[in-house]
């Protein structure tokens, strides 16, 4: 019987750690998680486990831990990495620089430091398309330049892409950075999903919590954009397929098919939908009324962002299947389960 190949998932216990853990141990890998519960539950190993029937190895602490994360590496024969963990809240970035690149930036070195004291040799970043600012052209290959950072937080994801670069380039450590675009929706066993703290930044979850109540109304940032219906576009992409976009790099880089010592890839549907889209989605998938209204653009907003995946189709055998429409029907599952 082969020995599974045991894979540490930083932040396995968050929103999009989670479905990735799931699509893991489905996928026949033997999991770890690292967490320090600074943005989600420890009650979500159980919730893993009643979807998989295996419950993840889960210890509890901070990345920036570096000599217990160096002992951790030293006891647990590690094959492959997925970091997610990272301060990831663009507003709250802006009012705590120091927070974010420290935490964001001595974690991820931490991880680098302990995976070459070990032989560790294949890493799956999670990056952004927040890399990528207002790019030019629609839609955005891994060859749009990079932008100015519009945040603390963006601005982590990209200097993180740089110490993983200078780090592959000198260690035999090889890497995947994956650029999400917008994840949404949550597993259809509506056992996990998102758990937004407090009130909520992001579309998706703001749309299920005012569908639930427990918002009054719905805010529209900005219908003044240069887009058909005023409002501004995302790639909105169900965060089972992003989870699944995952697999297929592990597989690339343990298959040694990787050609660079690192290499980025998109992560998105293809597809761009404005905000005015996404709600009217919502009321076809759900049956629910949104109440809306128009307000002013929120700082730091782009227009339009969606990306071209070609490359992650053609390269690493991966392409979102799940519709819009499917991911907002199992957000709103999710959230009535809260
Ligand atoms: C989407 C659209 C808003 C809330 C951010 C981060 C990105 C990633 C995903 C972490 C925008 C509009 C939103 C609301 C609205 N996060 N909106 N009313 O800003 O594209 O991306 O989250 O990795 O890095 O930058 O996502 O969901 O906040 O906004 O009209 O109440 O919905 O203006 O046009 P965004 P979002």
């Amino acid at each position: 019987m082969k020995t599974k190949k045991r894979i540490l998932v930083t932040g396995g216990l968050g929103y999009i750690g989670s479905h990735t853990v799931v699509e893991l141990q489905e996928a026949g890998y033997e999991v770890y998680i690292i967490d320090n519960l600074s943005n989600s539950r420890p009650g979500v190993a159980d919730r893993i486990a009643s979807i998989t029937g295996i419950r993840p190895h889960t210890e509890i602490f901070d990345l920036q831990d570096r000599d217990r994360l160096l002992r951790y590496f030293q006891e647990h024969r590690i094959d492959g990495v997925i970091h997610f963990a990272a301060s990831k809240a663009v507003g709250e970035s802006v009012q705590k620089p120091l927070h974010y690149y420290r935490n964001n930036l001595v974690s991820l070195m931490n991880v680098l430091e302990a995976m070459r004291a070990s032989g560790s040799r294949h890493i799956i970043f999670s990056s952004s398309c927040t890399v990528y600012g207002q790019a030019d052209q629609m839609p955005i290959t891994e060859n749009a330049p990079l932008k100015p950072a519009e945040s603390p937080y963006g601005n982590t994801k990209k200097i993180s892409e740089d110490i993983l670069s200078d780090f592959a380039g000198v260690s035999d450590i090889r890497v995947v950075s994956l650029r999400y675009f917008n994840p949404i929706g949550a597993h259809p066993s509506a056992q996990i999903g998102e758990l937004p703290l407090g009130v909520p930044q992001n579309l998706v979850p703001f749309i299920t919590q005012t569908a639930a109540g427990i918002r009054e109304e719905l805010s529209v940032f900005g219908s003044d954009y240069p887009t058909p219906d005023g409002t501004a576009i995302r790639d909105y992409i169900h965060v089972v397929d992003l989870a699944q976009a995952h697999i297929a790099a592990l597989k690339y880089l343990s298959e040694g098919k990787n050609s660079d010592t690192i290499e980025f890839f998109n992560v998105g549907t293809g597809k761009g939908s404005s905000v005015l889209e996404v709600i009217h989605a919502f009321e076809r998938a759900t049956g629910v009324k949104l109440r809306y209204k128009m307000a002013p653009r929120r700082p730091g907003d782009i227009t339009e962002a969606y990306a071209d995946t070609t490359k992650a189709n053609r390269i690493l055998g991966w392409k979102a299947r799940k519709t819009l429409e499917q991911a907002l029907y199992d957000a709103w599952q999710w959230q009535k389960t809260l």
